[in-house]
Order: structure tokens, then C-alpha cells, then sequence
């Protein structure tokens, strides 16, 4: 099997003034490439503390985090740091973009810092904002975007190095129709066309049920999700 990311009985507290807080209790979850999974759960329940552990951010209280048949649950931050640079995207419900870079700049310089050239990165980041609509809004700076847009831009920076998985945590949450459907279809694109996996926390039941795997957290515990 193609796993890239698996999580075996993954527990997660908090330390809180009177003791420990406990978010996840025995947590598995394991994701091929060219598959996602979606999260749903109430606020609160976890999804993001789920995310990042998985996102190697965070490390579980007990538990193993595989990656690509790697046991990384105790590897060094610089190893982890490594992996998540190289390997990993992350989509935020509100990226944080270069202001003093232009929204092509924004999506060239992570794959100009792998060694790509100039030339070479600007067609790349050219023709993946283009895709998701911003072909008239290459040189626009930050502050000259929409939330839309931004969120778009931000995409496009996460996914340019073609990571193994993309961690995204609600990435349509507050964008206007037109941005969520351009989202979601890069984001189905890249899993079902470059064979990438897609781990989603999502309040999105549309997107939610566009992908192979649907889990509902609550109570601590992931299970499967049923309609
Ligand atoms: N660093 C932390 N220290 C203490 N409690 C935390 C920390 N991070 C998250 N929590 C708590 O863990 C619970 C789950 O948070 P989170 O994972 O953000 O939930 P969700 O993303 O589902 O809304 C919340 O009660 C939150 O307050
Ligand atoms: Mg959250």
C-alpha cells in the first residue's frame, strides 16, 4: 500500500490548572495517496489538535505517528522540520501572505527556495493561479485581494512544491461561493490527478462528501462518519 500518513492509538491532553485536559483518546486514522479524508466534529472537539498532530506541529500525548512507513513520533524537531518543508502543505482558514510580495511572487519564492529557477517557477505559479482565477491578479500585492482571492493565493503557495499530503483546516470556511468551488477543485484535482492525499477538517458537507473517507469526531474519538 501507498500509506503516507498513519496514526496508531493516538492520545492527546492538555496540562490545565487542576490537571490534564483530555482532547483525544485513542485516535487511528490511516491515508493512501490519491486519497482524502474529511474531519467534521462540533468547535472545540478537537479537529485542529487532531491536525496538527498528524501535520507533525504538535506531538500526541502516547500514540505513533507514521509517515510514509517511518515511525516519526519521536524524531527530531529538525528532522520534522525537514519533512514538513519538503513533503507537506498546509492550508489555513486564514493563510497569512508575503505583504510586500506580489500574489505571484507569493506563490513562486517556496518553490524558488527548493533550487526551481525563475523562469521555471514563474510559468509553474503563473499557470496554478491561473487555474484558480486570478490570471488578472498576478500582480496585485496582498492588501489589493479580496479574502477570496488571498485564500486562493495562499492555496496556490501551499500546494506549487507538490507535497506528498496537504493538511488543510477549514479552508473554504469563510469564502464567498465562487473561491469554495475553485478550492475544491484544485484541491480534488491534485488528489485524484497527482495522486497526493488530502487530509480536510471542513464544515463543508458538499466538499466533505467528495472524498473517499469521512470521519466525525466526538467525545475524543474519530469514527466513521454515516449520513
Ligand atoms: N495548547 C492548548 N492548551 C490547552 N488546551 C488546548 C490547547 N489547544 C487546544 N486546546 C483545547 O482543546 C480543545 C480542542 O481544540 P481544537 O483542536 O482547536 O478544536 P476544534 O478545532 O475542533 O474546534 C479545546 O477545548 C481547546 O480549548
Ligand atoms: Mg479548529
Amino acid at each position: 500500500m501507498n500509506t503516507v500518513l498513519r496514526l496508531e492509538s493516538v492520545c492527546k491532553s492538555f496540562p490545565v490548572a487542576d490537571g490534564e485536559l483530555e482532547i483525544l483518546k485513542d485516535v487511528n486514522l490511516s491515508l493512501s495517496k490519491g486519497e482524502g479524508a474529511s474531519i467534521v466534529g462540533k468547535s472545540g472537539s478537537g479537529k485542529s489538535t487532531l491536525l496538527y498532530i498528524a501535520a507533525l506541529i504538535e506531538k500526541p500525548t502516547s500514540g505513533t505517528v507514521w509517515y510514509s512507513d517511518s515511525d516519526v513520533t519521536s524524531a527530531s524537531d529538525s528532522s520534522l522540520a525537514a519533512l514538513r518543508k519538503e513533503k507537506m502543505g498546509f492550508v489555513f482558514q486564514n493563510s497569512l501572505l508575503l505583504d510586500d510580495f506580489s500574489a505571484l511572487e507569493n506563490v513562486m519564492i517556496p518553490l524558488m527556495n527548493t533550487g526551481v529557477r525563475k523562469k521555471d517557477a514563474q510559468k509553474k505559479a503563473t499557470e496554478l493561479l491561473d487555474r484558480l482565477g486570478l490570471a488578472e491578479r498576478l500582480d496585485h500585492r496582498p492588501f489589493e485581494l479580496s479574502g477570496g482571492e488571498r485564500q486562493r493565493v495562499a492555496i496556490a503557495r501551499s500546494v506549487i512544491c507538490e507535497p506528498d499530503i496537504i493538511f488543510a483546516d477549514e479552508p473554504t470556511g469563510s469564502l464567498d461561493e465562487e473561491s469554495q468551488i475553485l478550492i475544491e477543485n484544485l484541491l480534488l484535482s491534485l488528489v485524484h490527478e497527482k495522486g497526493l492525499a488530502l487530509l480536510l477538517v471542513t464544515h463543508n458537507e458538499a466538499f466533505a462528501s467528495r472524498l473517499e473517507h469521512r470521519y466525525i469526531l466526538s467525545h475524543k474519538e474519530l469514527r466513521a462518519y454515516e449520513e
